[in-house]
């Protein structure tokens, strides 16, 4: 089958794999080298085969019935009570070699779905400002609405808030 699934604990490899070379890829001369560098396969798969262990949901994967898993996309409840959007959009990456053909899309909207089905009827994602991707949210009809500065390793960046008020 080629499309969207929820994860099974047997994907952790992959989706260990898919985020540390979408993170590389994406975020080279954006975020600190050092921790882009010390980013680990094995030890990402750990953590993910963990959370799944442990009951984690919203993790979403694509699945390509030739190449096998190309993206995946983490979403859930708001973590920050004060905002006013009941969901969040917390991961969602595509290798790059696949980017472009409509995973990301489908993605994004199975997680819509998923939160809609949870009983959230908005929802929020934060981007780097200087990640480009963040027009892929814009094109997908997140409205931008909010701007934090956030640490990450031993610097500060910026980040913008895209939300969609009804899903
Ligand atoms: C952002 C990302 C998830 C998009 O997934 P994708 O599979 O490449 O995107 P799709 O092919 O589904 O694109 C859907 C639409 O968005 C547009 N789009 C995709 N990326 C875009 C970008 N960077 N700028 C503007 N438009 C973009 C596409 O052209 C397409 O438009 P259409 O409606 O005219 O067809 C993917 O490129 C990615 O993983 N990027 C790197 C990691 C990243 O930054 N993730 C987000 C972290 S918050």
């Amino acid at each position: 089958m080629t499309g969207i699934r929820q994860a099974r604990l047997d994907d952790a490899a992959a989706i260990g794999f898919i985020e540390v070379e979408t993170w590389q890829a994406t975020y080279a001369g954006l975020l600190d080298d050092h921790t882009l560098i010390a980013m680990s396969t094995a030890r990402k798969a750990r953590q993910w085969a963990a959370e799944m262990r442990h009951g984690a949901t919203g993790l979403w994967v694509w699945e390509d019935d030739q190449l096998g898993l190309l993206g995946f996309g983490h979403c859930g409840a708001q973590r920050v009570p004060s905002l006013t959007y009941d969901g969040e959009i917390s991961m969602l990456y595509v290798l790059p070699d696949a980017q472009g053909q409509g995973i990301g899309r489908n993605l994004l909207q199975g997680m819509f779905t998923d939160l809609k089905d949870r009983g959230m009827g908005s929802v929020l994602v934060w981007v780097l400002e200087a990640n480009p991707s963040r027009f892929f949210y814009a094109r997908l009809g997140g409205k931008l609405v909010l701007r934090r500065t956030i640490p990450f390793g031993a610097t500060q960046v910026d980040a913008l808030g895209y939300g969609w008020e009804i899903l």
